[in-house]
């Protein structure tokens, strides 16, 4: 399973790609917000930053200024996937561009049929929103399994991008259904580390390494 991290802040992405545990990044609105920063300029740095697939949203509704939105932010890189929100303009725009095979991630998805008009409009990715449903009482892993069937039924290259996870069992249960990609924020990825057993198991190994009175030189 692919990770994307899901953030705008550059601090944050470098480390984790350091790690080499960044295949992407997703942005939206409320990210670049938070980040502060120029939409076309922090873009731009994740671009250059990561290798993979980078998501940039439209702001615009309509299709139109979608399609306009998407020139500019097509032109930032080459990494570029544009993300259009799950309505009918946005599918229109996601055709529009998969057509002349450019990447689209199609975002604010949270039904398995929203799922399959995604995938007939040619989406590179589906963005199903597991934290937002699962804070209204619905079953967000649910989802990505009735979706995975979908597309398995009917051998959709549209990927997976499990988004809106929130804690580490989103994760775990994203890759144990076989969902092609997580987007994960950068607290989330590092909490995957996380096991008390690691802690205290390596608390021990340095107490008695110390014991030995032995070093390692190379
Ligand atoms: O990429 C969009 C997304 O992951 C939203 O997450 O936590 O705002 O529901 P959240």
């Amino acid at each position: 399973m692919k990770f994307f991290i899901d953030t705008a802040e550059i601090d944050e992405i470098r480390p984790l790609v350091d790690l080499g545990l960044v295949d992407g990044v997703t942005t939206n609105p409320s990210l670049i917000l938070k980040s502060g920063r120029d939409i076309f300029e922090v873009t731009k740095e994740i671009c250059d930053l990561v290798d993979g697939p980078v998501s940039a949203e439209v702001a615009a509704t309509d299709y139109a200024t979608m399609v306009k939105e998407a020139a500019a932010l097509y032109d930032i890189a080459e990494n570029v996937c544009l993300k259009v929100p799950l309505t009918p303009d946005g599918l229109k725009t996601c055709k529009h561009f998969s057509d002349q095979g450019k990447m689209v991630n199609v975002t604010l998805c949270f039904s398995a049929s929203q799922a399959l008009l995604a995938a007939k409009a040619g989406a590179t990715f589906i963005s199903p929103f597991v934290g937002r449903l699962d804070d209204v009482a619905h079953n967000g892993m649910s989802l990505i399994q009735d979706i995975r069937t979908i597309y398995d039924n009917y051998n959709f290259d549209t990927q997976i991008l499990v988004a809106s996870t929130r804690h580490n069992l989103h994760i775990l249960e994203s890759a144990l259904i076989g969902a092609d990609v997580a987007t994960i924020p950068p607290k989330v990825v590092h909490q995957l580390f996380k096991h008390p057993l690691t802690d205290s198991g390596l608390a021990a190994f340095v107490e008695d390494w110390k014991k030995t009175g032995q070093t390692i030189s190379g």
